[in-house]
């Protein structure tokens, strides 16, 4: 019989708990968790002043191997290949590519070679149709993807 017992205590321990859990909640005072109105504003919380007032300057330390990297630099053809890719390409990839697209998966930096991104581009593969663009829409698309790989 020491189980039924042990039981009903951890069932009366744990209805205790709750009490306890219950009364804090409805005793504490809401006004409590408001900020008293003598507290300094901080419009940007990511600003910090020091105790004279004034702002503390924050550089966001450069992390390793990142100092001067430049943004990838896009060929004008390649730009207009990109303003291609997100008016012919988005139904089903990402905007410019970056990242999975709702059917398209994602073409920025997976090591497609020109041959490849060619090729995919004109004569499509899997649910990937061809053909989508010809001409000069054809060769500035396929400047764009060959940019960002
Ligand atoms: C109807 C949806 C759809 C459209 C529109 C579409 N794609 Fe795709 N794309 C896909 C799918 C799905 C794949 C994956 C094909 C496979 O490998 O089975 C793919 C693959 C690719 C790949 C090869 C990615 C890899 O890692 O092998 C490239 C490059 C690509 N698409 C570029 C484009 C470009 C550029 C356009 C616009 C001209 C475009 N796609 C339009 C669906 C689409």
């Amino acid at each position: 019989m020491r189980r039924p017992k042990l039981y009903s205590l951890a069932v009366a321990l744990a209805i205790a708990a709750g009490t306890v859990g219950l009364t804090a909640c409805v005793e504490s005072d809401p006004d409590a968790a408001d900020t008293p109105e003598s507290a300094p504003t901080v419009a940007n919380s990511a600003i910090q002043t020091d105790a004279e007032g004034m702002t503390i300057e924050q550089e966001p330390a450069p992390r390793e191997g990142e100092e001067d990297e430049p943004a990838v630099e896009l060929s004008p053809e390649a730009q207009a290949g990109q303003i291609v890719f997100n008016e012919s390409c988005t139904t089903c990839h990402a905007t410019d590519g970056v990242g999975d697209g709702p059917i398209g998966p994602n073409v920025e930096g997976v090591g497609l070679s020109n041959a490849e991104i060619a090729d995919v581009i004109q004569n499509g593969r899997g649910a990937m149709p061809g053909g989508l663009v010809t001409g000069q829409q054809f060769d500035e698309v396929v400047a764009y993807v060959e940019a960002i790989q």
